[in-house]
């Protein structure tokens, strides 16, 4: 992929408007972004993709574009790792040229990751409109990062779009004007619901010796699970205890990575045979993986949702979630890190009957075309109004 882009591409501003720009540059950004491009694109709005390059691994970006056939972006601003203000800062940096020189009418942002932050902040102070895809989700822990990024982009947002209706509920809470909040649902499971079929066609469990239904899989990345070396070491031992019960495939996030060759982890894991580790897999392989688990355990955000759209139980590990819709789905429980919980737990789904979901209300493939009916109506009006 092209990094350091300094020219507008082929999806530049239609000529005598000023623009939209839609921002991703980590992993869970471009599964939120490709919907959105597709149904700004059918109301005839080609929207400037700018990757800020948070996440530049092939599997953590490339391998999402080609699977979710998402356009080059105009501009790659090949940021990469760093502290959180490294991060932050330089992505602010990089941005802030682009839409001084482009002058969007709107920039749209998505999720939690400092990206969304970065280039949210850089959008306000230039006074550009600001629309937030994922609004008013709160874990009400500003331990976590991605809390502090939801609270401070949805305090400079014009446009709310939430997923849920606990999401309004916290805007409205923390006073935000209800016509600023605009619920349109889940563009994850639009995503999810396009590439289903292809995802399970796939059988992407035959290539580990698994079998449909029998098999449990595993992500891990947050910081207070795999930074600490006595917490990460924990859990890996209670996950070799339950690869006895059920074998587990462990699809490696890059952060984790490098712990798991310290020991006492790598000796762990080398009396687990059923705790199946590999590299970070394509959008559509692992929404197959999951699509036929029998369970996962998880630290993620978005995975307790795609969890919720396929009907998987969901052990997420951790203290809190800010997507408590998805436990009161039923498919969702949050059950921290202590090893005993975690392993009672797992047998009682293991054990136990299938349940079915409650799929929350506008999780129906459908909330991109609805936040792209507001976005091209105010985009119309804003450039009207600049004309
Ligand atoms: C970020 C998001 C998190 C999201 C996660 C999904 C923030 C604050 N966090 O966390 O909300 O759930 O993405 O993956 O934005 N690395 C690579 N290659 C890559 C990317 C990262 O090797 O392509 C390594 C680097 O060592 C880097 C570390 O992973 O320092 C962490 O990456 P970073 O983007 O800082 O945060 P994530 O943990 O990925």
């Amino acid at each position: 992929m092209a990094r350091n882009i300094d020219h507008v591409g082929p999806y530049g501003p239609i000529p005598g408007q000023r623009g939209i720009v839609i921002v991703a540059g980590a992993r869970p950004n471009f599964m939120k972004v490709a919907p959105i491009i597709e149904a700004l694109a059918h109301l005839g709005v080609q929207p400037i993709l700018v990757h800020t390059g948070q996440h530049y691994d092939f599997e953590m970006s490339e391998a999402f574009f080609q699977d979710l056939r998402l356009p080059a972006p105009n501009f790659h601003l090949g940021i990469g790792s760093g502290s959180h203000a490294e991060q932050t800062a330089r992505i602010m940096l990089a941005f802030e040229p682009i839409l001084q020189s482009l002058k969007p009418s709107m920039v749209i942002v998505v999720g939690d990751v400092n990206s969304t932050l970065a280039c949210a902040l850089v959008a306000r102070k230039l006074n550009i409109r600001v629309a937030h895809v994922e609004a008013g989700l709160r874990s009400r822990d500003r331990s976590m990062p991605e809390e502090v990024n939801r609270l401070l982009t949805d305090a400079i947002s014009d446009y709310l779009f939430t997923p849920s209706r606990d999401a309004d509920q916290n805007l409205a809470s923390e006073g935000v004007p209800p016509d600023k909040i605009h619920l349109v649902g889940n563009v994850m499971i639009d995503t999810l619901r396009k590439y289903e079929a292809a995802a399970r066609s796939r059988c992407a469990w035959r290539k580990y010796g698994l079998s449909p239904g029998r098999y449990a899989v595993l992500t891990l990345h947050r910081p207070s699970n795999v930074d600490d070396p006595g917490t990460f070491s924990a859990l890996i031992h209670v996950f070799s205890v339950v690869q006895e019960s059920v074998p587990i495939i462990f699809p490696v996030h890059p952060r984790t990575r490098a712990k798991l060759m310290q020991d006492p982890i790598a000796s762990a894991l080398r009396s687990a045979p059923n705790l199946l580790i590999c590299d970070p897999l394509g959008y559509i392989d692992f929404l197959g993986l999951i699509a036929d688990a029998r369970l996962v355990l998880t630290d993620s955000g978005g995975l307790q949702e795609e969890t919720t759209a396929l009907n998987v139980p969901c052990l997420t590990l951790r203290d809190n979630t800010e997507r408590p819709v998805t436990v009161e789905a039923g498919t969702n429980r949050v059950v921290g890190t202590d090893p005993d919980t975690i392993l009672r737990a797992v047998l009682e789904v293991v054990e136990g009957p299938q349940r079915s979901a409650a799929i929350p209300p506008f999780w129906d493939g459908r909330a991109a075309s609805r936040i792209a009916d507001i976005v091209v109506r105010e985009y119309r009006a804003l450039t009207q109004r600049c004309a």
